[in-house]
């Protein structure tokens, strides 16, 4: 039953909506381009493109709100010990290739691809266990590591005609002491998609659309609450300046070189930390 939580909702956005309003004087002009900017988000989206979320990205909404569920949810439980969340983002799809450990993302790398040199100069292997946060931590067998990240030009897959179906996305089984492993690619800096109203409007506003280089994952395991988070490379110079503000400290990580390994130049070492349930 929704109505306790709307009757809770509503006056207080429509407060708010009222109040902002007055405040900066809002005409009937500024009120209909903004509709209509919402107007052009909707008619854009589609299940490639969600510009609508975009819009709310780039006003820090997806990231405040990823922020206070988090906060309900961790001043519910006993420990504060788990992996910070990031925002889920536009481009997930689910039913991504479930590959064994120690497997690659990268489908189907031949020097034909325009972006290989880059690919291969990116090549990491990342490995890393799933605990739980409970205590002592425990190590989470048969937990699910979903992850997805862009290709060297900036694009998901969904968004490049170039990549075949599902490239760079895949899930992980932990074995029995919750380890994962997969060979990816080393995470680029690339612009939110600028071509639509959220990026004009961005432009408008005189910001860059840049994200810093990251990782998305989703991780769940029997028992514990599900993560949706996203690493960071630490050497991205956007790392302060994300234009959807989702990055966390604890989210930030270092590759390593790699030595003696053909399929990687680097290397991480990252665990999830799952709350229990
Ligand atoms: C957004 C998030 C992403 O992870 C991404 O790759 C592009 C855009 C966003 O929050 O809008
Ligand atoms: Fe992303």
């Amino acid at each position: 039953n929704a109505l306790p939580r709307l009757a809770q909702i509503m006056p207080s956005l429509i407060r708010h909506l009222h109040d902002f309003a007055r405040e900066v004087d809002l005409t009937v002009d500024e009120w209909t381009a903004g509709v209509e900017l919402i107007n052009e988000c909707g008619r854009m989206s589609d299940d490639k493109r969600n510009e609508t979320m975009l819009l709310c990205d780039i006003l820090g909404l997806e990231t405040l709100v990823d922020e206070v569920t988090a906060h309900m949810v961790s001043a519910a439980s006993a420990s504060g010990a788990s992996t910070p969340t990031s925002i889920l983002g536009p481009f997930y799809r689910p039913n991504a290739p479930l590959l064994p450990n120690g497997a690659s993302i990268v489908q189907d790398l031949t020097p034909s691809v325009p972006w290989y040199d880059e690919a291969v100069a990116s090549s990491a292997y990342i490995t890393g266990r799933v605990m739980s946060s409970s205590n002592p931590s425990t190590p989470i067998r048969n937990a699910i590591v979903d992850v997805w990240h862009t290709a060297p030009n900036g694009l998901y897959e969904q968004q490049d005609p170039e990549q075949p179906d599902m490239n760079l996305r895949g899930r992980f089984k932990t074995d029995g002491d919750g380890r994962f492993a997969f060979y990816c690619l080393r995470p680029v800096a690339y612009p939110i998609p600028d071509d639509g109203p959220a990026g004009k409007f961005l432009a408008l506003l005189d910001r860059h659309p840049y994200r810093p280089g990251h990782i998305h994952f989703i991780v769940s395991g029997p028992g514990h609450r599900t993560l949706t988070t996203q690493i960071f490379d630490d050497c991205d110079e956007y790392i302060t300046k994300d234009s959807v503000f989702a990055v966390k400290d604890e989210l930030v990580v270092r590759f390593e070189p790699r030595e003696g390994d053909s399929q990687a130049q680097w290397s991480l070492e990252y665990d999830f930390s799952l709350e229990p349930v």
